[in-house]
């Protein structure tokens, strides 16, 4: 039995602000990438999405604080420190010989009038990977194993961070170059900007899978 307070390390009068620092450092140090652990990892973060969630009424009355008793529904989540997400297909970098490395990409994407399928903003709520969080607002991104063996998933980070707390199948370097598996990625950062859908470049085509579910026509 582990009160959120406790997993967060703060007092249980803690008011939101206080909340929201320690959860930045604490998924921080319970990040599987920097010697957490993936239950770890997850445990920060549904305490700090029990916290904003109750608020100040699990601090006052105890009731609700161990985190056994917090069962929060789809909509009760909602508000509960989402990640702001601006996405690009990169088909679309591919059919108007845009570079992914151009610093202007997503400027040139938002004056392109594009449909909301190549081109948008979503939110990810802490318990969602960015994976997720696609489907869940009804995108059909690629993917193929979900556990962080094929790149089919992967996506390119222009902005923010991503964890990847199961990743057998990119390098450091490509890590490093700013790939990231969507399948199990959770934001760390407020805002991201991603390409999704790179899995046909040539540094990752080799490491896919025969594909999931991804029901564009020009997927593959
Ligand atoms: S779908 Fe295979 S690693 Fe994400």
């Amino acid at each position: 039995m582990v009160s959120p307070f406790d997993v967060l390390g703060i007092d249980d009068d803690a008011d939101e602000d206080a909340v929201r620092r320690a959860y930045r450092d604490r998924v921080k140090e319970a990040h599987p990438d920097r010697g957490g652990s993936v239950e770890e990892f997850q445990l920060v973060r549904r305490a700090y999405r029990a916290l904003t969630e109750e608020g100040a009424d699990i601090g006052k009355d105890g009731d609700g604080s161990d985190l056994s008793d917090v069962d929060l529904t789809a909509d009760e989540t909602a508000g509960a420190g989402p990640t702001r997400v601006e996405y690009l297909d990169y088909e679309v970098i591919v059919d108007r010989g845009w570079s992914i490395d151009d610093e202007d990409l997503f400027g040139k994407a938002a004056d392109a009038d594009l449909p909301d399928v190549d081109y948008g903003r979503l939110l990810v709520e802490p318990d969602e990977s960015l994976l997720e969080a696609a489907e869940n607002r009804g995108f059909a991104w690629p993917f193929s194993c979900r556990g962080g063996a094929c790149a089919n998933c992967a996506v390119y980070l222009v902005e923010g961070e991503l964890s990847q707390p199961a990743n057998i199948i990119l390098s450091e370097a490509q890590s490093d170059r700013g790939f990231r598996l969507s399948c199990n990625g959770y934001p760390l950062s407020d805002e991201l900007r991603v390409v999704f859908n790179v899995k046909h470049l040539p540094e990752l085509d080799e490491l896919r899978l025969p594909p999931g579910p991804f029901r564009r026509a020009h997927s593959d």
